[in-house]
C-alpha cells in the first residue's frame, strides 16, 4: 500500500474535524497539513508550521479549502448492466416498488450480474470507482448483492478485493446476499434464508467486513434480517442494514436491538426509532441522491442530527435507485434538498462516514489519522452546494501521495527531490 510524505501548505480554510477544537468542523484560515508516511504529523495555522516539517515535499493548495477525504460508506458498485428503460418507466409514473414486483429492479441486475465475468465485472465497476476518487472519495465501501447465488456472490467479493488491491482507494467488503430473494426460489424467502445460512454466509464471511440486509416491504422481514445478521455475526461480519426505505418496516429498530454499525435509508423513521438509533449508538446513513433519483421526499437528516444520532452521508450508488457517484454531489442534495447545514453536510461525508464504517483513523485531519485530503477546487466549502455543477476537486491525496487532479503546480519540492 503506497503510503508519502508532504507538506499540504497554502491552505485557505481547513476543516478537520477535530474534536478537540471549539466548531463541528474544527476550522483553521490559513493553515498547512504535514503528512509523514501516510498519516498526519502535524495540523495548525501556516505561520506555526514546525521546522522538522518544512522540508518535506510541498503541495501548494494555492488558497483552496481542504477537507478530509470523503468516505462514501454505502455503495452498490459491483454490478453489470443498465437500468435506465426502468429509469424512464418510472419518470413515466411506475413506482420503483411495481417495477419490483413485475421481476425487475434488483433481479434484472442480478441476471446481468450473473452473466458477467470477473475479468468483465472489474471492467465495469474500476471507471465507477475510479471517478469517485478523481472526486474526493478516499474510502468507499461497496456490497455484493447482485449475485444472490454463492458463485457470483464470491465473484463479486473478488471484484472488491480486486479494486481494493489495484486502486489507492480502500474499498471495504459488505455482503449482502440477502437483497432480495432470487428468482429460482419462487419467491421463497425463507428457503432463500436458509441457503444463505448454510452455503453462502460460511463461504463468503472470510471476504466480507460486514453484513447488510434489506429489511423492507417486498424485501426480507425484520425476524428474516435479525437471521441473516446473527449468522453473519457468528461468522465474523459486523451487521448494518438497510432500514425503513420503503416503509415503517421495522429495521431501524433492529439495527438498535443488534448494536449494528449503522442503519441506512431511514426515510420512514418516528421518535422511537431515532431514539433508539441514538440509545445504541448506531450510525445513520442518510442517501439524499435515492430521494432526489426516485423523486420521494427526503429523509429527516436534521431530526437525527438534532436528536444527537452520529449521521453519515453516502451515494447507494447504484443501477436503481441513486446512479450517482460523487460525494460533492451528495453534499449538494444534502444541502439543497435535505436542508443541512453545510458544516453538517461536510462533517457527515467525512467523519461520519468513517465512523459508519467503524474506521477511527480517518475522516479526520488530527496528529495519528491517515493523511487522506481532499485540495477542493472552491476557496470554501459552502461552495460544494452554491456551485453544485462546477468541478469540484482539485487534486486528492491519499495517505500522503497524490492520486488524483493537479500535477502541475503541486508537489514542487517533491519533484525536484
Ligand atoms: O439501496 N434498497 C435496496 N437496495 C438499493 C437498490 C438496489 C437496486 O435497485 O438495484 C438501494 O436503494
Ligand atoms: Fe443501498
Amino acid at each position: 500500500m503506497a503510503s508519502g510524505s508532504l507538506l499540504a501548505s497554502n491552505i485557505g480554510q481547513l476543516v478537520t474535524n477535530d474534536p478537540q477544537r471549539d466548531d463541528l468542523l474544527g476550522e483553521i484560515r490559513d493553515a498547512a497539513v504535514a503528512v509523514s508516511d501516510g498519516h498526519v504529523v502535524w495540523v495548525g495555522p501556516a505561520t506555526e508550521i514546525p521546522a522538522e516539517w518544512r522540508e518535506l515535499p510541498e503541495f501548494d493548495c494555492g488558497g483552496a479549502a481542504v477537507v478530509p477525504g470523503f468516505v462514501d460508506a454505502h455503495t452498490h458498485l459491483a454490478f453489470a448492466g443498465d437500468r435506465a428503460d426502468e429509469f424512464g418507466r418510472r419518470l413515466r409514473g411506475e413506482t420503483y416498488e411495481e417495477i419490483m414486483a413485475a421481476g425487475g429492479g434488483i433481479r434484472s441486475t442480478v441476471a446481468a450480474t450473473r452473466s458477467s465475468t470477473a475479468r468483465e465485472l472489474l471492467a465495469k465497476t474500476m471507471p465507477r470507482v475510479e471517478r469517485m476518487m478523481r472526486a474526493g472519495t478516499t474510502t468507499v465501501e461497496i456490497k455484493t448483492g447482485y449475485g444472490l447465488d454463492l458463485e457470483t456472490e464470491l465473484r463479486l467479493l473478488g471484484t472488491i478485493a480486486a479494486i481494493d488491491d489495484s486502486l489507492e482507494i480502500d474499498a471495504i467488503p459488505t455482503f449482502l446476499g440477502a437483497h432480495a430473494v432470487p428468482a429460482e426460489f419462487s419467491g421463497d424467502a425463507a428457503g432463500y434464508v436458509d441457503y444463505l445460512l448454510e452455503e453462502v454466509i460460511p463461504a463468503c464471511a472470510p471476504y466480507a467486513r460486514f453484513c447488510d440486509v434489506f429489511c423492507d416491504v417486498g424485501a426480507f422481514t425484520v425476524e428474516q434480517a435479525r437471521t441473516v445478521l446473527l449468522a453473519g455475526r457468528q461468522h465474523g461480519m459486523e451487521p448494518r442494514l438497510h432500514a425503513n426505505q420503503l416503509a415503517a418496516s421495522g429495521g431501524a429498530k433492529l439495527a438498535a436491538e443488534l448494536g449494528a454499525v449503522s442503519a441506512d435509508h431511514l426515510d420512514h423513521v418516528d421518535d422511537a426509532d431515532i431514539a433508539a438509533l441514538r440509545a445504541a449508538g448506531v450510525v445513520a446513513v442518510v442517501l439524499p441522491g435515492v430521494s432526489f433519483s426516485l423523486r420521494l421526499p427526503q429523509a429527516g437528516g436534521n431530526d437525527l442530527w438534532d436528536a444527537g444520532v452520529t449521521v453519515a452521508l453516502a451515494t447507494d450508488c447504484n443501477p436503481g435507485t441513486s446512479n450517482i457517484e460523487t460525494m460533492p454531489f451528495v453534499i449538494a442534495l444534502a444541502c439543497l434538498e435535505m436542508g443541512l447545514s453545510p458544516e453538517r453536510a461536510i462533517w457527515s461525508a467525512t467523519r461520519g462516514g468513517a465512523l459508519a464504517l467503524g474506521l477511527e483513523d480517518r475522516g479526520q485531519l488530527a496528529p495519528g489519522s491517515l493523511g487522506d485530503l481532499v485540495v477542493l477546487a472552491h476557496p470554501s466549502y459552502v461552495h460544494l452546494a452554491y456551485r453544485p455543477d462546477a468541478p469540484p476537486v482539485r487534486a486528492v491525496i491519499k495517505r500522503g501521495e497524490l492520486v488524483a487532479g493537479d500535477t502541475g503546480s503541486a508537489l514542487r519540492g517533491r519533484l525536484q527531490a
